[in-house]
């Protein structure tokens, strides 16, 4: 009942709901915009579309969820939606309104109190509502937006065209939090610990008396997710952490090291000779990345065979995975799968456990918070499951690993000392395989080159070059010519993410 439920008709924005509610203190999950929540909510929110509600295959929602009795909020489209509903009309508006409005309140009403009068609004349309629909009254309205919020007379269902969910709206949080606790009249009862506690029972009632392995990855979310399937299940958790060669210098050590202070033991497997020796030759960056995949199929495969009763394989998929998976993304392109959820478990005959699929990337932070996890291992930055396999440029071979870490290592270590890490998306080196010609002392030398990579980035999906102070990188570049043998080069990596990407391969 405490929840509040997201009819998602395609908007980039409808994430962004959720998050904005759940900030609130009350759990709001994604539904696709055709169908009806299965379980009582407190609220349902309209999101947004790149349809028009007049366009041909326009996605409308069920019926019923008018007359479910619950409040409803209708955001941009989803105000149209309702507008066209209940008899008003929406048309193309003559001139398109994105960006700042300032709204101005004519009723005063629930939705709108707390000073949002006189405030700035984001708007992002191209449609208005020209008649307003028999029971309803306007509340709100901007220069260009005669009715930027409405209401009906009788029952809680409002609409309104600017987007309260996004930062720009001044006061964007005020409305939600008016319409969730005031209008819905919900208490605010979503939290970590809360959650903690609830995914504890629920794994227990799931897993029973059978066991579950998980293979962590050294990264944030498999190693939430371990942490907290050890408390709900304790050591019928089998944690699993392959070596695979390709990883960064002192990485080993650390993820275990992070496990023990944790009481979790982790099998350690060991399989760095199989991983290179099957890469050995390789250059092609597709080849590369399959090889490690079947590779560590194969190897999982291997541990798995030696416990018994296991009948789980846990993963930490996150709720936009989850969204992309099964969820809407234009109300006419359906279900994608994502690399998260295939293969592997029903491969190896396994049910899937995936006890992060509710959460986004900063709530999985806050919950390793609460399971005890360090906060610098919760802010570590992302690193590719092919390791520096697909960061050493060309053949991968143990002696080009070995100059490619302790470059990295420099790099990391002098990020960390300018106070930068938690400030940047990633930052690593990448080993080149042209040689360069350079003079050390009196000899003519011809070495490696290595480019370092330093991106800002919100979720990976974009990035830039983030402008790191010179002095930081003058370091960098003389610890590693001076420090690593076999480099004699230092190059930086100034391309935005598109139109390359991230990593190098
Ligand atoms: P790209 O290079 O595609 O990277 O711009 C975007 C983000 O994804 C990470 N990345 C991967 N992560 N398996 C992963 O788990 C992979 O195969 C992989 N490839 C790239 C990359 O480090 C960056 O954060």
């Amino acid at each position: 009942m405490n929840k509040i439920a997201v009819l998602d008709f395609g908007s980039q924005y409808t994430q962004l709901i959720v998050r904005r509610v759940r900030e609130l203190g009350v759990y709001a999950y994604i539904i696709p915009y055709d169908e009806v929540p299965s379980e009582k909510v407190g609220g349902i929110i309209l999101s947004g579309s790149s349809f028009s509600i007049y366009d041909e295959g326009a996605p409308k929602p069920q019926d019923v969820i008018f007359d479910l009795g619950v409040p409803l909020l209708g955001i941009c489209y989803g105000m149209d939606v309702i507008v066209e509903r209940f008899g008003g009309a929406v048309t193309k508006a003559s001139r398109r309104e994105y960006g700042p409005a300032v709204v101005r309140v004519d009723v005063s009403d629930v939705l709108m109190s707390g000073g949002i009068d006189g405030t700035v609004v984001w708007m992002s349309h191209g449609d208005k509502v020209v008649e307003l629909p028999p029971e309803f009254v306007n509340v709100a309205h901007t220069e260009y937006s005669e009715f930027a919020v409405i209401k009906h007379r009788t029952k809680p269902i409002y609409g309104i065209q600017f987007h309260p969910e996004v930062s720009h709206s001044e006061c964007g949080l005020v409305v939600l939090d008016n319409f969730v606790k005031g209008v819905c009249e919900l208490e605010p009862d979503w939290d970590m610990s809360g959650f903690l506690d609830e995914s504890v029972v629920r794994i227990r009632k799931k897993v029973g008396e059978k066991r579950v392995l998980c293979a962590i990855s050294g990264g944030v979310d498999s190693s939430v997710t371990a942490a907290l399937l050890h408390r709900a299940i304790g050591d019928r958790l089998i944690p699993v952490f392959v070596n695979n060669g390709l990883l960064r210098k002192g990485e080993v050590e650390y993820v275990l090291d992070s496990f023990r202070k944790l009481g979790i033991s982790v099998v350690y497997e060991d399989a760095s000779l199989l991983f290179l020796g099957r890469l050995k030759g390789v250059v092609d960056p597709e080849d590369k990345r399959k090889i490690i995949g079947h590779t560590f199929i194969d190897v999982f495969k291997d541990v798995a065979g030696r416990f018994e009763d296991v009948e789980f394989l846990a993963q930490g998929t996150l709720y936009p995975d989850v969204i992309e998976s099964a969820s809407v993304k234009g109300p006419s392109d359906k279900i994608k799968s994502h690399h998260n959820v295939g293969g592997l478990p029903s491969e190896l005959g396994f049910r899937l456990i995936e006890p992060l699929r509710e959460l986004f990337k900063d709530e999985v932070r806050r919950l390793g918070r609460e399971l005890g996890i360090d906060d610098s291992f919760l802010k570590r930055h992302p690193f590719p499951g092919p390791g520096l396999a697909i960061r050493v440029i060309g053949e991968v071979t143990e002696e080009r690993l070995g100059v490619l870490r302790k470059a990295d290592a420099i790099l990391l270590e002098e990020v960390r000392r300018f106070g930068l890490y938690d400030a940047i998306w990633q930052a690593f080196a990448v080993l080149l395989p042209v040689n360069s010609v350079g003079v050390m002392g009196d000899k003519r030398t011809y070495e490696n080159v290595v480019a370092l990579r330093i991106v800002d980035s919100v979720d990976g999906m974009t990035a830039d070059w983030s402008r790191v102070p010179y002095e930081m990188l003058s370091r960098i570049s003389s610890r590693v010519i001076n420090e690593v043998e076999g480099v004699n080069r230092v190059v930086f990596d100034i391309s935005s993410k598109p139109p390359s990407t991230i990593e190098w391969e």
